[in-house]
């Protein structure tokens, strides 16, 4: 007999399916709950609430493990590169060394944006904040890519996706020399993704690029960590944006604002805002943490916390590594890196952070090492875009290969006005 779950309410028992899945999570189906006992859930944030099955990222909070397509994150890390790490989320298995060249092949053929978007920056003031041009230009990419729109046909989607992994390093790297009054520099197809994106982010037509090999590979890491993590507000908004059936552009363009929060991706950039705060007050460790247990004030300590992980978050054990070496290599000490070491000792032994689980994320150490490559503080969470980006597309692809595919429409515990008469507005006094 299949296991069920028992649920009671007024004088009836209903059984509910009861899944597991592959890594032993158990869930409660509840997909004929309201048809067969007239009552919906209510899980505000979704902190309990599975909104798909998917075979791609899994996570044990408790543990701190993290595996793409069954791969720990660590091996990822160390054996292979972004676009490898983008093929296996988006197709599940590692590809050959066959697979990977026509995969690197298929994105490369499409690095070029159409002449006439750079008009489109153009038109945004030098101040303009790069996560709204990154997100306004990929909306406008449904414009320039009319022939790959519709996500119900299998081979649009597959193109639209290799447009959209080829021109968002473009998009951003050319927001970049916008605002800061440099002529765009194009991509050079020869190069590898990561190279190519600090290309167009750093070369200038009047001198040559050195290319430092160590900036590489830590750009590489960087988005690898950041490629993919379930179904987190990001991925949640691409799905269920997509669900409707639009292209991809757009399910991307709303991933991209959502990311852009300083609770979710944007969260990088203010960490180290906080940290140079602190280091300008004095190095005052002990009034910011004051602060951030303070729960008549909002200040929170940015790159700590995590909905799912009760432990360290895997990614920032390997980006504190990962940074040490970075900085010995190159003969530098960052003071906000060990100020940030010294506000992480000073928060795990604190008891508040302590009963609450609270640990550094990904975000807390990822700016030191973006700092050491000279990327500016407003691209930080354009390039958890980048990185988040196949994470995106891959969720986005099972969502349209799902025999269950549905649009997303959550409903809502309806707390309003119950039937009020209409007043005329001659009639209607203000409320004291
Ligand atoms: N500083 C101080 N207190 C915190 C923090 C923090 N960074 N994070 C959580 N708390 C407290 C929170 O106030 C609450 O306390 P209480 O139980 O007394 O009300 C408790 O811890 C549980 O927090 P929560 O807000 O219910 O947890 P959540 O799962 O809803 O929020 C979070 C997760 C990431 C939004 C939150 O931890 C946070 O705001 N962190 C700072 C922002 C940040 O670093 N975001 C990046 C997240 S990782 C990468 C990504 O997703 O993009």
């Amino acid at each position: 007999m299949d296991p069920t779950a028992k649920l009671s309410i007024d004088d009836q028992t209903y059984e509910l399916p009861l899944l597991t899945g592959t890594e032993g999570t158990r869930a409660i189906d509840i997909g004929k709950l309201q048809r067969t006992t007239g009552c919906i859930t209510l899980d505000e944030g979704y902190p309990n609430t599975g909104s798909t099955k998917s075979a791609i990222t899994f996570l044990d909070g408790e543990k701190g493990i993290l595996r793409y397509r069954g791969y720990p994150v660590e091996v990822i890390a160390e054996r292979c590169d972004f676009t490898e790490t983008a093929y296996l989320l988006i197709f599940g298995d590692l590809p050959t060394a066959e697979q990977l060249e026509e995969f690197r092949t298929s994105i490369r053929v499409h690095t070029l944006l159409h002449e006439g978007m750079k008009r489109i920056f153009a038109g945004f003031p030098p101040d303009a904040q790069p996560m709204a041009i990154l997100s306004s230009v990929v909306s406008a990419l449904a414009i320039y890519c009319k022939d790959s729109l519709d996500s119900r046909s299998e081979e649009m989607r597959e193109l639209s996706m290799y447009r959209m992994l080829a021109k968002m390093p473009t998009i951003a790297a050319f927001g970049y020399k916008q605002s800061i009054g440099q002529p765009f520099i194009y991509p050079e197809n020869h190069l590898t993704y990561c190279q190519n994106f600090l290309h167009m982010m750093f070369a200038v037509p009047s001198e040559r690029y050195q290319m430092d090999p160590d900036f590489v590979d830590a750009l590489n890491l960087l988005l690898i960590l950041q490629a993919d993590h379930s179904q987190n507000c990001s991925t949640s908004a691409v799905r269920m944006v997509g669900s409707s059936n639009v292209n991809l552009f757009s399910a991307i363009a709303s991933g991209i604002c959502a990311l852009w929060g300083e609770w979710h991706g944007g969260a990088n950039e203010a960490c180290i805002n906080m940290l140079e705060m602190i280091q300008a007050d004095g190095r005052n460790l002990k009034k910011y943490v004051d602060l951030a247990k303070d729960k008549t004030k909002e200040f929170r300590l940015m790159g700590f916390g995590h909905r799912v992980y009760k432990n360290y978050d895997p990614r920032a054990t390997i980006i504190k590594k990962f940074a040490h070496k970075l900085l010995k290599k190159h003969g530098q000490r960052d003071p906000l890196f060990d100020l940030a070491q010294e506000l992480e000792e000073v928060a795990l032994t604190d008891p508040y952070f302590i009963e609450r689980k609270l640990y550094p994320n990904v975000d807390f150490y990822s700016g030191i090492i973006y700092r050491l490559m000279n990327i500016p503080k407003n691209m930080f969470t354009v390039l958890f875009a980048l990185g988040r980006l196949p994470g995106w597309i891959a969720h986005w692809r099972e969502m349209h290969q799902s025999p269950t595919k549905a649009i997303h429409r959550p409903m809502d515990l309806y707390v309003g006005h119950t039937l009020r008469e209409f007043v005329p507005l001659i009639e209607r006094t203000a409320k004291g």
